[in-house]
């Protein structure tokens, strides 16, 4: 009996062991990340504004709290106008402004509809990319021209996902009690974060494309906010380095090119998809601190209605 004992827990020990060692879990992340920068342009945003919108006005945001940028997929057309009737309504929300960016749709009925969404509300920026998840980088590095051409007096830049229901309100309320309004980093932040090899993931990397163990620290890419100050400096360097397919991560290694302050505010997100609308529904007027809910499409609507019924 003992026997069988002492030889189960063997097992046990070196099926963990083995486990472990598959997983790579107790590998610790490699000292130095190299980044490949480079002393000379290798990343030139050739892609060209094939809609543009001046949502900022002629003095550039010069009045504006915020400026969000959008990531979002050509054909989501009720998506976006789901966020126009909620988080986004400028005309509860005076000092901030949404612009929609996307690329190029495969399919030229969709693009056709686009143009006349983007003369309704004049909220669409695209660049003639393709507009693919794995061109993410380029809708962000877009993003961020885009900011430093024509927005570039707004205090703070906001990149969203559209599946993110901003807590408009406290955003507004949070940003202006911030000292910092300048050389500005916020976000949910990963830190050692490990690469992914699996090939089911969404965000596998292949050794050849990348090899170290683990990630530079980056915000989560979601929902985060940099100083407007940030978009043209990030935005120039962007073109000196490779381009890097995820783009919280690419954005994490630009940052750390600069001299950016990088703030952690993990505390004030709903991570967590799948119970974002449970948590929301706990929120009082004492207690009401989320900037940001990660949805369930079904979610976005109830979710903005607490945050909002919660400010009046
Ligand atoms: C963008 O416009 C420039 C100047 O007209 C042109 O040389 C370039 O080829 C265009 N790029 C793309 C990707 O269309
Ligand atoms: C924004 O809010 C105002 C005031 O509540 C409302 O009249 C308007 O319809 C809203 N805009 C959109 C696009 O839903
Ligand atoms: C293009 O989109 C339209 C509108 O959504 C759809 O009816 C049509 O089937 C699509 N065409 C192709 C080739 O996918
Ligand atoms: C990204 O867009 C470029 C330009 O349209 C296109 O050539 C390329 O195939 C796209 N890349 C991916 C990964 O979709
Ligand atoms: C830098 O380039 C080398 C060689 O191409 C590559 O192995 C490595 O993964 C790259 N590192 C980053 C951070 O992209
Ligand atoms: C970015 O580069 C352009 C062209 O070299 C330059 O005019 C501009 O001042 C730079 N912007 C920043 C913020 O460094």
């Amino acid at each position: 009996m003992k026997l069988k004992k002492s030889f189960l827990l063997l097992c046990f020990l070196s099926c963990t062991l083995l486990l472990t060692n598959y997983l790579d879990l107790f590998d610790s992340c490699d000292k130095n990340q190299l980044i490949n920068s480079s002393n000379r342009i290798i990343n030139p945003h050739v892609y060209n504004y094939t809609l543009n919108s001046l949502v900022c006005g002629e003095n550039k945001g010069k009045n504006l709290l915020l400026i969000s940028l959008v990531c979002i997929s050509p054909q989501n057309f009720d998506q976006r106008q789901l966020i126009r009737e909620t988080w986004a309504n400028i005309s509860l929300f005076k000092s901030i402004r949404v612009v929609f960016l996307v690329g190029l749709p495969s399919n030229k009925t969709i693009n056709d509809l686009l143009v006349l969404e983007k003369e309704k509300y004049n909220d669409i920026v695209q660049e003639n990319f393709i507009d693919t998840y794995y061109n993410l980088t380029l809708k962000t590095i877009m993003g961020l021209k885009w900011v430093s051409e024509f927005c570039p007096m707004a205090k703070f830049t906001l990149k969203i996902d559209d599946d993110v229901v901003v807590n408009t309100p406290e955003l507004i309320k949070y940003l202006q009690t911030l000292s910092y309004t300048e050389n500005y980093y916020m976000g949910s932040l990963q830190k050692n974060a490990r690469v992914r090899r699996n090939k089911e993931s969404k965000w596998k990397m292949t050794y050849d494309e990348y090899q170290p163990k683990c990630y530079v620290p980056y915000h989560q890419g979601p929902a985060y906010i940099l100083s407007t100050d940030m978009t043209g400096i990030l935005f120039n360097l962007s073109q000196y380095n490779p381009l890097f397919k995820l783009e919280d991560v690419f954005m994490g290694m630009l940052i750390s090119q600069t001299e950016a302050n990088v703030f952690q505010i993990k505390e004030k997100y709903f991570l967590d998809s799948e119970y974002s609308l449970y948590y929301a529904k706990k929120l009082n007027r004492k207690n009401n601190f989320k900037l940001f809910a990660f949805t369930q499409h079904q979610d976005f609507r109830d979710i903005w209605n607490i945050f909002y019924n919660l400010s009046l």
